[in-house]
């Protein structure tokens, strides 16, 4: 169990990763003093990465957990987005521990995107750590069931988010193994296609029982809003998944009412890690279905939402991962 410090946050040494670069945080441990737990700087910031690994390894299974202080939160974030490279091709870190990271990196992009979801540099960090996510996928196939089981099965909206460009990139590259270049692309629309949301009014977003048809046809507006707010922004692979993820097979969806091949397959994949996820999360309305009920649900009251032989993949991709 991880040691807590009022005012501090724990991170990983995993992080401290790369050489020619300098921490831009103050690094603590936890001390008892008198019988209460005090923060006692290790390494001030602005020391030399190789600098910081030097002492780590020296004091390896001495120090306990590693604190920095809640406000140097920003500085630690970025950091750690920016060692997202270094930390996937690094053979000595478990895959378990890289998918976490990326995963934490990800819902915490996600969130300062919905936060603000016009700034330039939010967008620029979602793609790098899509790209990232794409990057580790790819290189172990191991990574989907690990990133698999981080998700959480509490609704926020950014981790739903992520969980969706999980399942998509799943899907994606069991249906179209070997044609990974529009990945990126790809899983960007995943990530972001709920952004429109951002401009549906909280009340409905968070409201605890059903909908009314007013307040449906409210949020029903959020794939055009999300297209309006990227759509100087993002490639057309990313958009045609924020329009279309709410499109459905058999031409009953919307916002334009697409059928058949009309849809792409990137919605069309889009579409069934949406609902899936939206299934199996904690919702204000409904509580979590276990995995076998939300395909059951998808099988038997979605009957024409998706296509068949998509879902099917969805399935036996399912399957395939289940631990
Ligand atoms: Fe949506
Ligand atoms: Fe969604």
């Amino acid at each position: 169990m991880a040691q807590q410090l009022p005012g501090y946050m724990a991170i990983d040494e995993h992080y401290i990763l790369g050489k020619d670069r300098s921490i831009r945080f103050d690094i603590f441990i936890r001390q008892e003093m008198n019988g209460r737990p005090k923060p006692v700087l290790l390494i001030g910031k602005d020391t030399q990465i190789s600098s910081v690994q030097t002492i780590l390894a020296a004091k390896k299974g001495q120090l306990g957990t590693l604190f920095i202080k809640k406000e140097a939160d920003r500085d630690f974030q970025q950091f750690m987005e920016d060692s997202l490279n270094l930390l996937i091709a690094d053979p000595t870190v478990p895959v378990a521990k890289k998918s976490q990271i990326v995963y934490d990196c990800a819902k915490n992009v996600l969130q300062d995107v919905f936060d603000d979801p016009r700034s330039g540099g939010n967008l620029q960090r979602t793609q790098q750590v899509t790209n990232n996510m794409v990057d580790l996928v790819l290189s172990n196939n191991q990574s989907i069931l690990s990133l698999l089981n981080l998700g959480t099965h509490d609704y926020y909206t950014f981790s739903h988010c992520v969980n969706v460009a999980v399942f998509g990139l799943g899907l994606w590259i069991m249906i179209h193994e070997g044609n990974n270049a529009e990945l990126g692309d790809f899983a960007l629309g995943c990530i972001l296609h709920d952004v429109g949301k951002t401009l549906t009014p909280e009340q409905i977003l968070k409201k605890p029982s059903r909908l009314d048809e007013e307040e449906f046809a409210e949020i029903k507006k959020h794939p055009l809003q999300g297209y309006a707010l990227m759509k100087d922004y993002l490639p057309p692979i990313a958009l045609d998944v924020i329009m279309h993820h709410h499109e459905r097979y058999n031409g009953q969806g919307y916002p334009h009412g697409l059928s058949g091949d009309d849809l792409s397959p990137h919605a069309k994949i889009a579409s069934i890690a949406d609902v899936y996820d939206a299934l199996t999360t904690n919702r204000p309305y409904g509580a979590a279905r276990l995995p076998f009920e939300a395909i059951l649900t998808m099988k038997k009251e979605m009957t024409g939402h998706f296509e068949q032989d998509k879902f099917l993949e969805f399935i036996r991709f399912l399957g395939g991962n289940s631990s």
